[in-house]
């Protein structure tokens, strides 16, 4: 079974909250996300292999530790999943991008595929999903399909919020798939829409509301 880790930092749940107002304006909204997203990312990349390397200091040699070339993809499932991925090439600036597009159907609300563009090698890739909104899991199911064709064995999934739904099926589906959220809300609507969430998060990325 794959393991949900939520990280529920004071700083990242304090964010989270003046996103999820819905008077938060857009411009601020993307900037939480970002922001977020790169704490997230301490979490996400916990269990990257160091080596030791010699560093003259101004005063000794010393035996210090880098990361072992750890080669990372970053792939945003779009388009709200694009918010999340600034923060986390501050973090990692070496990493690829590759992209996939769906869109939820409004009324089936099942994951529609329209683009697929992943960097090559992915199967030597450690590669990390993002997603703000994990719903039903129709579409991070979806996508982490595709990025399982490439061979990658190492898949993340990282979201902002979740529903236990969205939740339960990537780990039924995906148990070798780990999921970094920052919070796992109550239900989900009729509509598909996480309770009590923060609403159409591509839309108020983009400010397409
Ligand atoms: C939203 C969200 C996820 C998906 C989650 O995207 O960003 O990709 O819904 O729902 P699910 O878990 O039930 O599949 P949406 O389809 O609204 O597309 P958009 O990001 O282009 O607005
Ligand atoms: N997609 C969103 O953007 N928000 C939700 O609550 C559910 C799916």
């Amino acid at each position: 079974m794959s393991t949900l880790h939520v990280i529920d930092h004071p700083m990242i749940q304090h964010k989270l909250t003046i996103m999820r107002d819905k008077e938060t304006p857009s411009s601020v909204f993307r900037q939480l996300l970002y922001e977020i997203s790169l704490m997230m990312g301490y979490e996400v990349t916990r269990d990257f292999p160091l080596q030791d390397v010699e560093v003259e200091t101004p005063l000794e040699v010393a035996t210090l530790k880098k990361i072992a070339g750890k080669k990372v993809a970053i792939v945003p499932i779009l388009r709200a999943g694009l918010g999340m991925v600034d923060g986390l090439r501050e973090l990692i600036p070496v990493a690829r991008v590759g992209f996939i597009g769906l869109y939820r159907d409004e009324t089936t609300h099942q994951p529609v595929p329209y683009y697929c563009k992943l960097p090559k090698g992915m199967e030597h890739r450690m590669c990390i999903l993002t997603d703000p909104m994990l719903a039903t899991g129709g579409s991070a199911c979806d996508a982490i399909d595709l990025v399982k064709k490439t061979g990658c064995k190492d898949i993340r999934l990282m979201c902002l919020v979740a529903a236990p739904e969205g939740v339960r099926k990537v780990q039924e589906t995906h148990p070798d798939v780990d999921i970094y959220v920052a919070a796992v809300d109550r239900e989900l609507n009729s509509n598909c829409y996480i309770l009590p969430g923060l609403g159409d998060a591509g839309d108020r990325i983009f400010g397409t509301i």
